[in-house]
């Protein structure tokens, strides 16, 4: 296993949607692999290979919980969604920056494995929130375009502040 770099806001590969997986071979095996390590290593809840500049449809979430536990989610797609939820959020990729996020409260979500073995999980709860977050992702959408135009702008020059003081360090 290796830990990749994650690419930080505004690298391309966050704004553009990623291409389905269409072969279940050793390669996707060995990214799936170094992306939990990617993750764990980064204390993160959810990591998308967009995230580490790998145009593919494949996303990780451990959102703990009582039973914390690794997903593997290869080829997702939203299925069915209710209720509303706004909360906190943060990213990987967008290092120290915290919005309030509106989102689905439940979600089913249709996947694959990394056999290709399909999967349906109905999700609430931060499960929920991190399935929506890094599908996001695979479309090329990032946390602050669920925001309002002004306090996405607002956001982004707060962001931009935090990576300029995370660059002076
Ligand atoms: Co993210």
């Amino acid at each position: 296993m290796a830990l990749r770099e994650i690419v930080l806001y505004p690298h391309d590969a966050l704004t553009t949607p990623a291409a389905p997986v269409s072969s279940f071979d050793d390669e996707l095996a060995t990214l799936l692999n170094d992306m939990a390590e990617t993750m764990y290593g980064a204390d993160g809840i959810g990591l998308a290979a967009n995230q580490i500049d790998v145009l593919q449809r494949v996303t990780v979430i451990d959102a703990g919980g009582e039973e914390p536990h690794l997903m593997e989610i290869v080829n997702p797609e939203i299925i069915d969604a209710s209720g509303q939820f706004k909360g906190s959020e943060g990213c990987l990729s967008f290092p120290g920056l915290h919005e309030d996020i509106k989102r689905n409260a439940e979600v089913t979500v249709r996947f694959q494995d990394r056999d290709g073995e399909e999967h349906i999980v109905e999700a609430e709860g931060l499960l929920a929130i991190a399935l929506q977050h890094e599908i996001d992702h695979l479309d090329g959408v990032v946390f602050t375009d669920r925001l309002g135009p002004l306090k996405k702008m607002m956001a982004l020059k707060r962001y931009r502040k935090l990576l300029a003081e995370l660059e002076d360090e």
